[in-house]
């Protein structure tokens, strides 16, 4: 047996040798900071497969990631990065916690598009981060944050153009970075439980907003297989 190195709300993270770790995806999904959790048969698998599409999209636009390849259905194997507690968030349509914190109404659009940090933690609701608090508590260095900066918006950017074509709108997405050395690489995942995305047109919701709206499970499951299927035609 591989020796397990973690375990988040979603996935576990597991051994693979010096340099590599498998993260496999529990069928878990939680909203509200772990406060609403539930089972949704399947998930882990969906989110995998999404993952490793969306990673490999970004491989072929020439960013780098932990990636390696997709190990099983429900696990990718990924290389070893010494995770960085930061949320980044790029936005792109004004929605979700923006909307309750500033003077910005839903709906408006940002050109360019906003990048926030968050510290990762529960118990103090995941709190809005500058640079200053980012360098203050060793999180990141200025260098660091501004490479991180540059590297969200990159990807917000190539993720754009592989939704678009599809009919598919991106609002915003949360991603996390990792050290390797002395350069920070992407890291944990891209999935629907990270990313708004809407039907362009329609603004039919594919994400978990879903969930936290408290729509069933089962619309939620057929929302993220949909996705995966546009995604993978
Ligand atoms: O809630 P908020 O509007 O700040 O979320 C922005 C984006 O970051 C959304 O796509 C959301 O799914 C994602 N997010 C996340 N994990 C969190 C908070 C937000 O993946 N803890």
């Amino acid at each position: 047996m591989s020796a397990l190195l973690g375990e988040g709300k979603t996935k576990l993270v597991i051994e693979a040798g010096e340099e590599r770790v498998l993260l496999r995806f529990k069928d878990t999904i939680t909203a509200g900071d772990g406060v609403k959790m539930d089972i949704l048969r399947g998930k882990g698998e969906v989110n995998a497969r999404t993952s490793a599409v969306l990673f490999s999209k970004l491989m072929e636009a020439g960013i780098r990631s932990h990636y390696i390849s997709q190990y099983d259905e429900r696990t990718l194997l990924v290389r070893k990065l010494q995770m960085i507690p930061v949320e980044v968030v790029v936005r792109n349509v004004a929605t979700g916690s923006i909307v309750k914190r500033l003077p910005i109404k839903e709906g408006e659009i940002f050109d360019p598009p906003i990048v926030e940090f968050f510290l990762k933690d529960d118990r103090l609701h995941d709190p809005l981060l500058n640079a200053d608090h980012l360098r203050y508590l060793k999180l990141m260095s200025p260098e660091e944050t501004e490479d991180v900066r540059r590297q969200a918006l990159t990807i917000n950017k190539v993720l754009k153009n592989v939704f678009e074509p599809k009919g598919l709108r991106l609002y915003d997405f949360k991603v996390e970075f990792g050290r390797t050395g002395s350069s920070l690489l992407l890291g944990d995942e891209l999935t629907l439980d990270g990313m708004r995305v809407r039907v362009n047109g329609t603004g039919e919701v594919l994400d978990k907003d879903l969930y936290r709206r408290g729509e069933t499970l089962e619309r939620v499951m057929e929302a993220y297989l949909r996705f995966l299927k546009v995604l993978s035609s």
